[in-house]
């Protein structure tokens, strides 16, 4: 791919824009030399502005999403891309959220512009586990564990059971939930299906990959080997 077409995708600007900042000598090599739009160099040695290029597509990224933030592109109010480089929102392919947290959840979100791995690690059939940790409004029955672990729970509107979910209950109202599947606002469903509503919801882990210590708010790249952690957890 030409050089200009590569550093626009990569969301630096239109192609245009990109060939005024040939224009400008402001792109260069490694070595500070300065670099013209039909040069054929290997992107891993441009600098624009002294400063490498972004992470070229095939990137995977973990963001510990914050309260208050939305999983879209155009929402009005605080998006979860706003607390990434506003570079990130103009890349083609695009980087989406691999899968959604609600506004009101916070935790582990995973964003990646790898179409075939979003596919992979949102698939029914990879039933990789997610965990939440809910604070609920009303003290837990006690049939909870079991009807979530049945199988045959079945939420409002919907025809098909929820697969077997593993309920850890760590206090009166406050629990821990591992799903295998993601339906629409999940977690929240199922505790209302049995009478409670969840006050508080943070997912602490996807497959093998947790935050770490990744503030709210923070985000970092996730290279080869945090892949293999996050898929060497299943069922
Ligand atoms: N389940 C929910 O209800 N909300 C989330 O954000 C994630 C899972």
């Amino acid at each position: 791919m030409k050089l200009v077409k590569h550093i626009a995708n990569l969301g630096y600007g239109s192609r245009k824009d990109v060939q005024w900042l040939f224009r400008e000598g402001r792109i260069t090599d490694a070595d500070g030399e300065v670099l013209y739009a039909d040069d054929n160099v290997d992107p891993a040695t441009v600098r624009i502005d002294g400063a490498p290029l972004d992470p070229p597509p095939g990137m995977l990224l973990m963001l510990h999403k914050p309260v208050g933030y939305t999983c879209s592109t155009k929402d009005q109010g605080r998006l979860v891309y706003d607390l990434l480089p506003a570079r990130y929102r103009l890349r083609s392919p695009a980087l989406s959220t691999v899968g959604r947290l609600d506004r009101d959840t916070s935790g582990l979100l995973l964003l990646t512009d790898d179409g075939q791995l979003l596919h992979r690690i949102i698939a029914p059939k990879s039933k990789l586990p997610k965990v939440y940790l809910a604070q609920l409004a009303q003290d837990l029955r006690g049939d909870e564990v079991a009807l979530f672990a049945s199988g045959t729970l079945l939420l409002e509107s919907e025809q098909t059971p929820l697969l077997p979910a593993e309920l850890e209950v760590l206090g009166p109202r406050e629990a821990r939930l591992t799903l295998h599947e993601g339906r629409y606002h999940q977690v929240r469903r199922m505790f209302a299906a049995v009478g409670n509503h969840v006050v508080t919801l943070h997912r602490e882990r996807i497959g093998g990959l947790g935050l770490g210590s990744l503030e709210a708010g923070q985000w970092r790249p996730l290279g080869e080997e945090a892949r293999n952690t996050l898929f060497s957890v299943s069922e």
